[in-house]
């Protein structure tokens, strides 16, 4: 039985469309989301051209990276960057289900052991009032090593617990936590932004902006905001004004 004045929301993950290998699944449905649903999601085994934010290269090596992106669609408005936290939260629940204890370096970047594992990558198209959303997640499942740019600062699920996941388990867990939050968010119930708190890898650290300014972090807002304390005077940041160089650990 449904609640009186519950929404029932629309899913990922219905249709799945996986590549052995492609240039990147964000790429591609950036390409053709037209002639996709909303919630289908792409997958490959491999990417010849994968990238992260700022443009930097996403490494994998051929097998062991779990590598998808998902589209769906809203109105615009400022809870667009509410789903990079929806996303990271989902993220971090369904490592626990791994017994790996992931933390969100906000907006986008999941880190296990001070080492990132995994990065989300939201990217808008916008047409008239409408947001179509791409939704790139890179996760490092079974890689034994990486590339020697990133071998001081990346890890996977493999070096953290000695054990090997079974890549397609691992993406239908994650697409069923989304769509529990996904649900939530849609009915305005934005639990998982608690989790993206409690699993905070910023707040209560001071860190640097690109100004050079140290800004102390202390929420996450109600719309995903960053909101720290600079020179006593409290501001926030979306994802997209801020890049946070050094961390300070306290
Ligand atoms: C980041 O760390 O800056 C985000 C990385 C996002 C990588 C994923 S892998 C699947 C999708 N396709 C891409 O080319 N990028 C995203």
């Amino acid at each position: 039985m449904l609640m009186k004045g519950f929404l029932v929301s629309k899913m990922i993950g219905t249709k799945i469309v996986h590549f052995n290998e492609i240039d990147s699944t964000n790429t591609y449905l950036k390409k053709h989301y037209k002639e996709y649903n909303f919630g289908t999601v792409v997958s490959s085994n491999h990417q010849t051209k994968g990238y992260g934010r700022k443009g930097r290269i996403w490494y994998d090596d051929q097998t062991n990276s779990l590598m998808f992106s998902i589209y769906i669609y809203q109105e615009l408005n400022d809870t667009l960057g509410l789903l990079t936290q929806l996303v990271a939260a989902s993220m971090v629940k369904t490592l626990q289900k791994y017994n790996v204890n992931a933390r969100i370096k906000w907006p986008n970047d999941i880190i296990v052991s001070n080492k990132k594992i995994c990065g989300i990558l939201v990217e808008n198209i916008i047409e008239n009032n409408k947001a179509n959303v791409i939704i790139g997640i890179g996760l490092n499942v079974n890689n034994k090593s990486f590339d020697s740019s990133i071998q001081n600062i990346a890890t996977s699920m493999y070096l953290e617990t000695g054990n090997l996941y079974n890549k397609k388990e691992l993406l239908s867990t994650f697409i069923s936590q989304f769509n529990t939050y996904y649900c939530n968010h849609v009915n305005n119930q934005l639990s998982y932004l608690d989790i993206c708190r409690e699993h905070s890898y910023l707040i209560g650290k001071s860190v640097t902006l690109e100004t050079g300014e140290v800004a102390e972090v202390l929420n996450i807002d109600n719309i995903g905001r960053l909101v720290v304390k600079i020179n006593n005077k409290v501001k926030t940041f979306i994802g997209s004004e801020v890049t946070l160089h050094h961390i300070y650990k306290k």
